[in-house]
């Protein structure tokens, strides 16, 4: 039997140090937290991992280094049956890591990444693996050129050229709402793209070459616990949905479902269950 084609996840992969507190802490004081833990982090592969979990094959395709971080990374892709055959294993650099604090009262996450000197795969690395096995190559694409600011970042999608910006991102470009984004920035993106963007509690919109603005509400969980990854939960369903053929509104939809179920439990077993 054929083997059945993956989607392949280009972007970034962190250790993510998780705390888990009650309040947010005050700046100089010295507090417990509820709980710790390490977690694979990272964009794209947060994306892979969502969509293992939703039974489609995947890749990830990214930088690391070895040592004990990456050793811990491999252990967690190979446990959730991501292939990594396309990692691009750099002999410069160290892999990178955030600390992140979850506030399940409030629903933040605050992440703290330090973008080390790894270096970014390559043209090369790329020209190295075979595309045929491929339906769907979803790109995080990440601006570096700048001093101060959210760590802005979007993901395209190639194939129908389908782009993802989050608020952090539409909120650097000044934009206090999903639709006054799609608005603004469609005119950035190639002719034709649909653009997508998740507002957390307000669910997504998109915008696509029809002029139509589709909308989905978000799904909240019976209780709010963890939003870390909510956006590249959100990604995933799109991509899962989009890449067998259903339309922009239902991706929306599900996205925001899966991505809703995701914050009603710390990391990302919840979303397997019904
Ligand atoms: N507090 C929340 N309540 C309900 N759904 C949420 C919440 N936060 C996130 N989501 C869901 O996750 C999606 C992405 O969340 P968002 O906060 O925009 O991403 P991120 O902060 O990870 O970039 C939203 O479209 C929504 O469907
Ligand atoms: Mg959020």
């Amino acid at each position: 039997m054929a083997e059945r084609k993956k989607i392949l996840c280009v972007g970034l992969v962190c250790l993510d140090i998780i705390s888990v507190v009650e309040e947010y802490p005050e700046e100089d004081t010295d507090t417990r937290c509820v709980s710790q833990r390490w977690q694979r982090g990272g964009n794209a592969s947060n994306s892979c991992t969502v969509l293992s979990l939703l039974g489609a094959p995947c890749a990830f395709m990214g930088s690391l280094a070895a040592g004990p971080v990456a050793d811990f990374i491999m252990a967690d892709f190979l446990q959730r049956a991501i292939d990594v055959s396309a990692v691009a294993w750099q002999v410069k650099g160290q892999t990178p890591s955030a600390c992140c604090v979850v506030c399940p009262s409030s629903g933040s996450r605050t992440v703290l990444l330090y973008d080390t000197d790894l270096p970014d795969v390559t043209a090369q690395d790329f020209s190295r693996i075979d595309l045929a096995q491929f339906k769907w190559i979803h790109w995080e694409v990440r601006n570096q050129n700048q001093s101060s600011g959210p760590n802005t970042h979007h993901d395209q999608v190639l194939v129908v050229f389908q782009v993802f910006v989050s608020k952090d991102v539409a909120r650097h470009f000044g934009f206090d709402s999903p639709e006054a984004a799609l608005k603004g920035l469609y005119p950035r993106v190639k002719k034709g793209a649909v653009l997508i963007c998740a507002w957390a509690e307000k669910g997504a919109d998109a915008l696509g070459p029809d002029g139509l603005l589709l909308h989905s509400d978000a799904f909240p969980p019976e209780t709010l616990v963890d939003t870390l990854g909510a956006g590249d939960t959100f990604n995933a369903g799109v991509l899962h949905t989009l890449s067998n053929g259903g339309s922009v509104q239902d991706a929306l939809t599900f996205g925001c479902r899966v991505a809703g179920r995701k914050c009603g439990f710390h990391g990302y077993d919840g979303i397997r269950e019904k």
